[in-house]
């Protein structure tokens, strides 16, 4: 008989433009997308992580004219300079990347487009408006504001607080406005679409307010930095209609290859797309929209983040409030950086960066909370069995109860991530660092170690504790891979397997081998050095 298919999972991040090198807002997206798919991988699932970039429209065209070089080169240079080797910074572990300049994208885009041209919803028509280019959006009254400084008197985009340009122009329209009643019957038969709940009730009076029909071309007299409408060459897709489609494209949409069918009917639809909430009526209103328009399910569900907030606001490159990763994995690593974004913020709400709760926390928590934990169990195995991990004896009810709270924590953790509550896994994961912690002070090895007689008791209670630091193992690898990987080595792969092989529903039972070799494990999370710092966007030491 042949094993039972693997349940799929297919996360996606935004794909993000290429304008500019990333920020750590861009990266807190990637970071919580790739801890979902870590975690459905641990749970034995085909869990599939798509990100990529988006590379064409007028910013785009107009940064790279500013640059005194081609948008196609401009992309080029930072997808390899900047936004791949943030991938390595961060240590994502995706299964592609796409650009929205390859040819796989491309071709189907005008595929899809022809399809909803045929089918009617497509239609040119007039278009006179407001649109910004930082946001490349349509914008109405309501999505301007006062202009202030030099733009005193002016009305503005309230996003990039400055001015929006009138269009008046040609378009084609995409029947948007057809879709209002079956995106409310959709929201309504599929509660869970878009998350978290406010982010939910936002994007349904925004459709209940009522849908216009969507421009979703540009005359090339304008510009021309985009994919040929299939039927017209003198206009080019609007970029969002173009970049949303990489969700399919990149999984074989409009690919007649067995193989794409077959990845395409195994992926689609997305079981979650992970999105900051400046961009989720895109996904939550005009993507479904279109995905029905070709008789394609929408995804499975849409995540709407909250923002990192510098000094109160949305932390942006335009505003110079940016911080590129790279200045907080060169003093803290990858592991920490992805361990303190989703635990300090709940995942759907905003959050304030500040070095100093990143210092405080990766001291207190990953270095003396787990890393410490780490080292001290394993040295003491080392001290008192010379390296091989003790047998459990009779258990009292101080060693039941660690491995009760250890179970707890893999279930609870678990039904969190269903929830997208990634900073609630990582709390449930945190009961079992701290149980642990509080078990070693009250069971005193060292003290064990002092007589022959409590000699068994030392074995029982160095046994459980390397038990605990199993299931901490298994659980941390999504989160922390690195240090995950480093603990897994160290309690003895050898006998054990593959961390990546370790189901997570099994992450409490009992695994290791008694007699089995223990190996030195060097700090999971060294000591930092932190200068003082003033301003909560200042780096340490960085004077
Ligand atoms: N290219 C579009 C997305 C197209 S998806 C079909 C885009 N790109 S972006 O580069 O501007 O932003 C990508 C993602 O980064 C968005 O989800 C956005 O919310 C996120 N962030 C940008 N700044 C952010 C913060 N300060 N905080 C958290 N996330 C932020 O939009």
């Amino acid at each position: 008989m042949s094993a039972a298919p693997k349940k799929s999972f297919y996360v996606t991040t935004p794909i993000f433009y290429v304008n500019d090198a990333p920020h750590i807002g861009h990266a807190y997206t990637e970071v919580a997308s790739d801890v979902l798919a870590r975690w459905h991988r641990q749970r034995g699932e085909n869990s599939f992580l798509l990100t990529g970039t988006d590379e064409h429209g007028e910013k785009i065209l107009r940064t790279a004219a500013a640059n005194k070089t081609t948008p196609q080169a401009w992309a080029d240079q930072l997808v390899q300079d900047s936004w791949l080797p943030l991938l390595e910074t961060i240590d994502i572990d995706n299964q592609d990347f796409i650009r929205t300049t390859e040819p796989r994208h491309e071709a189907n885009v005008q595929k899809f487009l022809q399809l909803l041209f045929d089918k009617g919803f497509i239609y040119q028509g007039a278009f006179e408006g407001n649109y910004c280019v930082g946001c490349e959006e349509y914008k109405t009254e309501a999505d301007l504001a006062d202009g202030e400084g030099q733009f005193d008197g002016i009305r503005v985009c309230a996003i990039h607080s400055k001015p929006v340009e009138r269009l008046k122009e040609t378009n084609y329209f995409f029947k948007l406005s057809e879709f209002e009643q079956p995106l409310l019957d959709f929201y309504a038969a599929n509660p869970k679409f878009i998350q978290p709940e406010s982010a939910r009730n936002e994007v349904v009076s925004f459709v209940r307010r009522g849908l216009t029909d969507l421009s979703i071309s540009r005359s090339k007299e304008k510009f021309d930095w985009g994919i040929d409408i299939p039927w017209d060459d003198s206009h080019i897709t609007y970029v969002w209609f173009d970049a949303l489609l990489n969700y399919i494209t990149a999984i074989g949409y409009g690919d007649d290859s067995v193989e794409a069918q077959a990845r395409f009917a195994e992926l689609w639809p997305a079981t979650v797309q992970i999105v900051g909430k400046d961009i989720l009526r895109f996904h939550a209103v005009i993507w479904p929209a279109m995905l029905m328009a070709a008789d394609l399910q929408p995804p499975t569900q849409v995540f709407g983040h909250g923002w990192l907030l510098v000094g109160g606001e949305k932390m942006s490159k335009s505003k110079l409030t940016g911080i590129a990763p790279s200045q907080i994995t060169e003093t803290f690593g990858s592991d920490a950086f992805r361990y303190y974004f989703l635990k300090a913020i709940s995942f759907g709400q905003d959050g304030s960066f500040s070095w100093e709760d990143l210092s405080a926390r990766y001291q207190s928590e990953l270095a003396n909370g787990f890393g410490n934990l780490a080292s001290r169990v394993i040295a003491m195995i080392h001290r008192y069995f010379e390296g091989a991990l003790p047998a459990e004896g009779d258990l009292l009810e101080a060693d039941m109860r660690i491995k009760n709270v250890a179970k707890a924590a893999v279930e609870t953790a678990d039904k969190a991530i269903d929830e997208v509550a990634i900073h609630e896994a990582i709390a449930a994961i945190w009961t079992l660092v701290d149980e642990l912690n509080n078990y070693i002070t009250v069971q005193e090895p060292w003290v064990l170690a002092k007589s022959d007689e409590t000699r068994e008791r030392l074995q029982t209670v160095l046994n459980v504790a390397a038990e605990g630091l199993k299931t901490l193992a298994v659980l941390m690898a999504p989160v922390t891979p690195k240090a995950a990987a480093k603990l897994w080595v160290a309690l003895g792969q050898s006998s054990l397997g593959d961390l990546s092989a370790q189901p997570l529903s099994e992450a409490a039972n009992n695994g290791l081998i008694a007699g089995a070799a223990i190996a030195e494990l060097e700090g999971l999370f060294p000591r930092i050095e932190v200068a003082e710092t003033t301003s909560g966007a200042e780096k340490p030491g960085a004077n």
